[in-house]
């Protein structure tokens, strides 16, 4: 704490291509600065772990001034330092890990690890307060799709109702681009290309949906083996693949199925709020059909900005600060990377 006990929270994020730090303090976002190699992974059509982590080697240091001349504060204001620890790429979460550890040893600082998809959760809190006592929470992002119930974000266990059998939401978004020609990151380069189409030219499959099927959990695979028949098909014959129109109607089969069991869950555990959060949840489809539904229902919606939906060190400098506010013991500055960690707490390794 500073002399006046306010935290002021460093957050470091290098779990896939984003290289992000960013600085919160009672909940308000002070400052941050985001580096991306999503630029070098582009021509291998996903992301190369080795490349990732040479990247955020190069831009750590740089990242962490940007984040502290946009927030205003020195090295020194610094009270805290949270840092991903899992999950992600091993070679790409160490890089951040060594310098939170870095930082937190010069500084003599407290250092926590956190959970990044706690982290993807805790973004909404920057921009609209403080989460309800419960919540149905959707994660939508390129390794992970889940719904969860929670509670105190930092406090109480995570509820996983249900997770993806296959692929991620992200990762379905990320393969239908690559079949399309449309390139790396795919979530954004189908939002573009799905403009103008027609969501219902054609009817992709909406996996598990019928009553007998679980009701929270995912599949995607089949719709992207779905859309790749199609195009194939068209190319076939030796027509034009319409890509706008395919694209616009793979959007709106994940949207269908996303939006169809994140309502369901929030109505079953009779809770009046949905959150919506991960890199997918930047999606304007997305935004607009979960807002519909959630209007018709009397369902309140949160989703972060689509600047905080993606990677970012803010998120994680969130969970953060929520965690020192809460009187969370440190993890130290022995904690191990988890690149595989499951979400049961948002802190690394789970103390409480
Ligand atoms: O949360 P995130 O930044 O990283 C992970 O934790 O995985 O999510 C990245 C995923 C990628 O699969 C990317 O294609 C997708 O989010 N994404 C989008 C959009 N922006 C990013 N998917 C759909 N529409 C978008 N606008
Ligand atoms: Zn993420």
């Amino acid at each position: 704490m500073t002399s006046s006990g306010t935290p002021v929270v460093l957050g470091v994020e290098s779990s896939c291509d984003e290289t992000g730090f960013g600085i919160v303090s009672e909940g308000v976002l002070l400052g941050q600065g985001l580096a991306s190699s999503a630029s070098q992974h582009a021509e291998f059509g996903g992301v190369v772990p080795e490349i990732a982590a040479r990247a955020h080697l190069e831009s750590a240091v740089p990242t962490l001034h940007l984040a502290l001349d946009d927030a205003g504060v020195g090295f020194g204001d610094i009270t805290h330092v949270a840092v991903t620890s899992g999950p992600g790429l091993a070679t790409a979460v160490h890089v951040g890990l060594a310098a939170a550890k870095a930082v937190a040893w010069a500084m003599d600082k407290p250092l926590f690890g956190v959970h990044h998809l706690a982290g993807h959760a805790a973004a909404d809190t920057l921009e609209h307060g403080p989460l309800p006592d419960h919540s149905i929470i959707l994660i939508v992002s390129g390794g992970h799709t889940s719904v969860l119930a929670v509670g105190d974000l930092v406090r109480d266990p995570i509820e996983h109702l249900g997770d993806t059998l296959d692929d991620a939401a992200g990762e379905a978004f990320d393969k239908v681009a690559r079949v399309l020609g449309l390139g790396y990151p795919g979530g954004p380069a189908i939002s573009r290309a799905a403009v103008g189409g027609d969501p219902s030219a054609y009817t992709f499959p909406r996996a598990l949906l019928r009553p007998a099927d679980a009701p929270f959990t995912f599949s995607f695979s089949g719709l992207k083996t779905a859309v790749a028949r199609t195009v194939e098909k068209i190319e076939r014959a030796g027509d034009a693949v319409p890509v706008a129109d395919i694209a616009a109607s793979f959007e709106q089969a994940v949207v269908d199925v996303l939006v169809t069991k994140a309502l369901r869950a929030v109505r079953e555990r009779g809770l009046q709020t949905l959150v919506i959060v991960g890199g997918v949840a930047a999606n304007a489809r997305l935004r607009a059909v979960a807002q519909e539904r959630c209007d018709a229902a009397g369902i309140e919606l949160r989703i972060p900005p689509p600047r905080l939906c993606t990677d970012n060190g803010a998120m994680i400098a969130a969970v953060g600060d929520l965690l020192v506010r809460s009187g969370a013991q440190p993890s130290g500055l022995g904690i191990a990377a988890d690149p595989s960690a499951v979400l049961h707490g948002a802190q690394l390794p789970l103390l409480r």
